[in-house]
């Protein structure tokens, strides 16, 4: 574990906007993450913290994930005060979760943060904020809310998730969906917030730089592809696979796939795919130039979380490759299709959205569901009011889900 000073402490302020005033220190603040999607989406809001007088953050990388963490990391000029450095390859749920737990308790422990923020769904997100539990700190969720509905689809995230929400004292959910759900599976209203995704907050900050350069190598007509969830791997993803070679004998499309370090992926895709001159694989790709490949792209094909937010909000339609999506929001604005992970299916879609035009614009003409790109800043002033009117907000942790039984999980 490598550990980076915290800086000292100076008093507690009960105010927000007080912190400036002799005797009041700003809150503490540990943001807690481990991989990709976490640090692209709580970016948004250590930037808010720190652009707040009321907040000092202190980041912890869990290190569930190493490379597409540190390209990301760096990207987004963020430094961790702690990196964990647990991940192993092939890594098992149950030794990533026992790792992290103790490695997590002990950072909390010397640290004594005021609050924790966690964010999603992934091991790094359920193990902070249990961590934080036995630390009796209370734990603030970003993007809260989400269901499939199916507790092993995604597999673990949905019960992450849903775990998560027992754990939490605030929840901040991206869209009003995600909060009534919470609403209906006893959580408080008063602790449950509708923010928008913070994924908006950063494509846009992003953007804004305008930095970035597209992957692909012509001017075909570009899919871009992203392809990891667990239970897609083995035969269901050799089958997507096979659909990808049969799409990529269309005259006009060019297929770009940044392919996830995970060697269960890699194996996979990287058999299947290499070597064909309309499939251009590529490692992990920067985000700005994820980015800047997504605004390139005609068509997305995905089984990620963050590419069915970014895609709608650049205008690009999305055939979700999945049995479940969290995410209803963008299937019933018409920006995304659930189509499952048919091999049949997925090249019919793909299909019709190249080859009708009245179709394509309808979904790419379709609103983002997920927010103004405000959803860090909504969050920041959230939690310093909570604070101001009640400088022990930690002591109500997990009260606020006390009367709902382990049966409703
Ligand atoms: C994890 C999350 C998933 C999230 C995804 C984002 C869990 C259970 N899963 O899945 O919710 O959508 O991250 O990408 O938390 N690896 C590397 N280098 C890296 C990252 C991963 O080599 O930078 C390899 C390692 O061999 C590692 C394996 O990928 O053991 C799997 O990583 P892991 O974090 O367990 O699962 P993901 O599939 O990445
Ligand atoms: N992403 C990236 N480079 C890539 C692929 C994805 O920067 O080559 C970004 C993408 O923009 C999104 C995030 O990674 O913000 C999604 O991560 P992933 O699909 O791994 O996880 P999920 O969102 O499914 O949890």
């Amino acid at each position: 574990m490598s550990h980076l000073p915290f800086p000292d402490r100076v008093g507690v302020a009960s105010t927000p906007g007080r912190s400036q005033h002799h005797g009041f220190r700003p809150l503490h603040a540990a943001v807690i993450l481990g991989t990709r999607p976490e640090a692209v989406k709580l970016a948004p809001v250590l930037r808010a913290l720190e652009d707040s007088e009321d907040f000092a953050p202190l980041l912890i990388n869990t290190g569930q994930h190493r490379e597409m963490l540190y390209q990301m990391l760096t990207r987004l000029q963020l430094q961790p005060h702690y990196d964990l450095g647990v991940m192993t390859d092939r890594q098992q749920l149950s030794d990533l979760t026992a790792l992290l737990i103790g490695a997590l308790g002990e950072v909390l422990r010397d640290e004594g943060p005021d609050l924790v923020i966690v964010q999603g769904d992934t091991t790094s997100t359920l193990c902070g904020a249990l961590a934080a539990f036995y630390e009796r700190i209370p734990v603030a969720h970003v993007e809260a809310g989400l269901r499939s509905g199916v507790l092993d689809n995604p597999f673990p995230e949905e019960l992450n998730r849903l775990l998560v929400s027992r754990l939490a004292r605030w929840h901040f959910a991206p869209t009003e969906r995600a909060g009534a759900r919470l609403h209906a599976e006893g959580i408080p209203a008063d602790s449950i917030s509708v923010t928008g995704n913070t994924v908006i907050d950063n494509l846009l900050w992003v953007r804004h730089r305008g930095a970035g350069r597209s992957a692909f190598r012509t001017t075909r007509r570009g899919i871009l592809v992203t392809l990891h969830r667990r239970e897609n791997q083995g035969d269901r993803m050799r089958a997507m696979a096979a659909t990808l070679l049969r799409l990529a004998q269309r005259s006009d499309v060019e297929i770009l796939l940044p392919v996830h370090r995970s060697p269960a992926v890699r194996d996979v895709l990287v058999t299947a795919l290499r070597d064909h001159p309309h499939i251009t694989l590529t490692d992990p790709l920067d985000y700005f130039d994820f980015t800047a490949s997504l605004a390139a792209s005609e068509l997305v094909l995905t089984d990620s979380g963050g590419v069915q937010e970014e895609a709608p909000s650049l205008d690009k339609p999305v055939l979700v490759l999945r049995a479940t999506t969290e995410r209803p929001e963008v299937v019933s604005t018409g920006a995304a299709r659930l189509v499952g992970t048919d091999p049949d299916a997925i090249h019919a879609a793909a299909n019709s959205l190249l080859d009708d035009p009245a179709l394509y614009r309808s979904m790419a003409d379709a609103p983002c569901p997920f927010g103004d790109g405000r959803a860090a800043q909504r969050i920041v002033t959230r939690l310093a009011e909570d604070f101001a009117a009640t400088p022990t907000a930690g002591v109500a942790v997990g009260a606020a889900t006390a009367d709902v039984s382990l049966a409703q999980l």
